[in-house]
């Protein structure tokens, strides 16, 4: 290992986390100030959700996050279909097991085209994770849960339906702040407030069911403050 301890990880929820509302009545806070809030948001939340069903894990101390100490994530608990949100650094990481499916969609020309950014050009991950499922293992999705557009937490919302939360939906994340869309790979729609793709985190993979967010692979040297934005 390259830099502090790895600690094991507490998923601390799947979906449906947000950040948008809190800005009624007061002004209006500026992109850092909602990131902030997120990161404080996370922070408590995984202190009261650290018994999460099927990971059976240590929560890392607040010193190890703040420290940006990696973090071991078992994946052999993460079903097909399913996400985990742990905290790494006060921010909220997404680890998404991939179905078949979703993979085929990623790829598909109807999901493509509706893409700002569908070939990863802007530098919002690392070169690990340039190609179409945006990661070093296709069935694996690692994401830094933060909207690229004023920082509220974008839902999980893999299934496919024809009207909500938008019309024709194929999968992916939606933010419901001011309704940005992402696919399954993080990648950003067209047309829609958040400029960027999410951004991917320096993750490694220990062995077949350990994954360490935190460490790159041999040889990369990457970093979230690489990436064009937050
Ligand atoms: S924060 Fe505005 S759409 Fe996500």
């Amino acid at each position: 290992m390259s830099s502090a301890t790895a600690s094991h990880a507490s998923p601390v929820y799947t979906d449906d986390h947000h950040a948008g509302d809190h800005h009624a009545g007061g002004p209006a806070p500026n992109r850092r100030d909602l990131v902030k809030l997120i990161a404080t948001a996370g922070a408590a939340i995984g202190i009261g959700a650290i018994a999460w069903p099927f990971i059976d894990s240590m929560n890392p101390s607040a010193d190890v996050i703040a420290a940006g100490a990696p973090i071991d994530i078992d994946l052999s608990k993460i079903g097909e279909g399913q996400q985990i949100v742990v905290l790494w650094r006060g921010a909220p990481m997404l680890v998404v097991h991939r179905t078949p499916q979703a993979l085929k969609t990623l790829q598909a020309p109807a999901m493509i085209q509706q893409l700002a950014d569908p070939n990863s050009v802007v530098h919002q991950q690392p070169a690990f994770a340039e190609n179409w499922h945006r990661s070093a293992k296709p069935e694996f999705l690692v994401l830094v849960g933060i909207c690229t557009h004023l920082g509220c937490l974008p839902n999980y919302m893999p299934t496919p339906d024809p009207v909500s939360p938008a019309p024709n939906w194929m999968g992916g994340y939606f933010c419901p702040c001011h309704g940005s869309k992402y696919d399954l790979a993080g990648r950003v729609y067209k047309s829609v407030p958040a400029p960027y793709n999410l951004p991917v985190p320096p993750y490694r993979f220990v062995d077949d069911k350990t994954l360490r967010i935190g460490e790159n692979p041999p040889g990369i040297a990457y970093t979230l403050n690489d990436i064009v934005q937050m």
